[in-house]
């Protein structure tokens, strides 16, 4: 999006970035803390300071039957998977290429091919931007679930994460997942295989964000009744859909839009990408306004046929900060 903010601030330290929320504080002016950008849309110019976070660093601590890291939030996802399997730590590579950085991935529970953060997480600490005090959290107090923890809702104004501790076990065992199983490799199975898989499906299948714009899938996978996921599984065939521990059923919203059919559907330059109907594209220079009306119109016409509602899983930020749209 071609959109500005009032100044952009890339913090490598945690004193510089308690300094620049105190200049924030004192100006009153809003602030927000992003890692790569890759899972927010911007709406309009925004009238605040954009912090960009590039704390990095990893400490490693051997347990038992575990590796522990402590991973600051500014180190890059990507650049995380790459680092443990250089280390020989084998674990996340199910994880790989998945775009952000490490204090975003435990906002947003990231998930991929079997895989969740919730899986290898210990805990996260925040900060205390006003005292700076650290607060550790342990995994079972963040409450995630599917894209989402407690520090989507809360925690946002006034705290920042610093740290995730990513527990990597040391007898490996490897997440095999349904494209994995097409593999004829899969008797020789190894983490750097599976990190090479993954990369290749993800390159082939996803637009890179740096030449197509995009913010990943916009819309979560629906968590919808048995009941209501019963009436669709009786009238096609081979929907993909993963039972839930609760009995829900979570369903396909790439499916859901390819089987609605949209032909080609564009909205100004905002269009579906060919590949991954989940994904929306600006095909150049295309306003948040045109990337609104797409992603409305895909909401009505799925509930109107299928009686789903469309949850968005991309951010939304005014000139003002984060807003809930759709
Ligand atoms: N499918 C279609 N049409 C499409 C794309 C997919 O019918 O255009 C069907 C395929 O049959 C496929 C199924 O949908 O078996 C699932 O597709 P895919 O494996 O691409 O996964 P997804 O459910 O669409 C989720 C995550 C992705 C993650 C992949 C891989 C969400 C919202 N998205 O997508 O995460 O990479 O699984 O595990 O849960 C992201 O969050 O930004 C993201 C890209």
């Amino acid at each position: 999006m071609d959109v500005t903010a009032k100044k952009i601030v890339f913090v490598k330290t945690i004193q510089s970035l308690i300094n620049i929320w105190k200049i924030c504080k004192l100006s009153n002016l809003p602030y927000i803390i992003l890692g790569e950008g890759s899972n927010v849309l911007f709406l309009e110019n925004y009238e605040g300071i954009v912090i960009v976070n590039r704390i990095k660093g990893i400490k490693i601590q051997e347990r038992q039957n575990i590796w522990l890291l402590h991973v600051f939030s500014g180190e890059k996802w990507h650049d995380l998977v790459k680092y443990t399997l250089r280390m020989g730590l084998f674990g996340l590579e199910n994880l790989a290429l998945v775009p952000g950085s490490v204090g975003s991935a435990a906002i947003q529970n990231i998930g991929a091919y079997g895989l969740e953060l919730k899986n290898i997480c210990e805990y996260v600490d925040i900060i205390s931007l006003d005292n700076g005090k650290i607060i550790r959290f342990k995994k079972n107090l963040c409450n995630f679930s599917y894209r989402s923890s407690i520090f989507k809702k809360k925690y946002n104004y006034g705290y920042a994460i610093i740290a995730v501790g990513i527990k990597i076990q040391k007898n490996w065992k490897p997440i095999i997942f349904p494209s994995l199983l097409k593999s004829k490799k899969l008797l020789k199975i190894s983490a750097y295989k599976i990190f090479n898989i993954v990369c290749q499906i993800r390159k082939k299948k996803l637009p890179n964000p740096k030449k197509l714009g995009n913010a990943g899938s916009f819309f979560k996978n629906p968590i919808i009744t048995f009941k209501k996921a019963e009436k669709i599984l009786s009238s096609y065939i081979n929907v993909p859909h993963y039972i839930q521990y609760n009995g829900f059923i979570k369903i396909s919203a790439a499916w859901l839009i390819e089987k609605y059919n949209f032909k080609n559907i564009q909205i100004g330059n905002a269009a579906i990408y060919k590949k991954q109907k989940l994904i929306l594209i600006n095909l150049k220079n295309a306003n948040s306004k045109e990337i609104l009306k797409l992603a409305k119109t895909i909401q009505k016409c799925i509930l109107k046929k299928f009686e789903i509602y469309l949850e968005p899983e991309v951010d939304f930020i005014n000139s003002s900060g984060k807003i809930k749209l759709l």
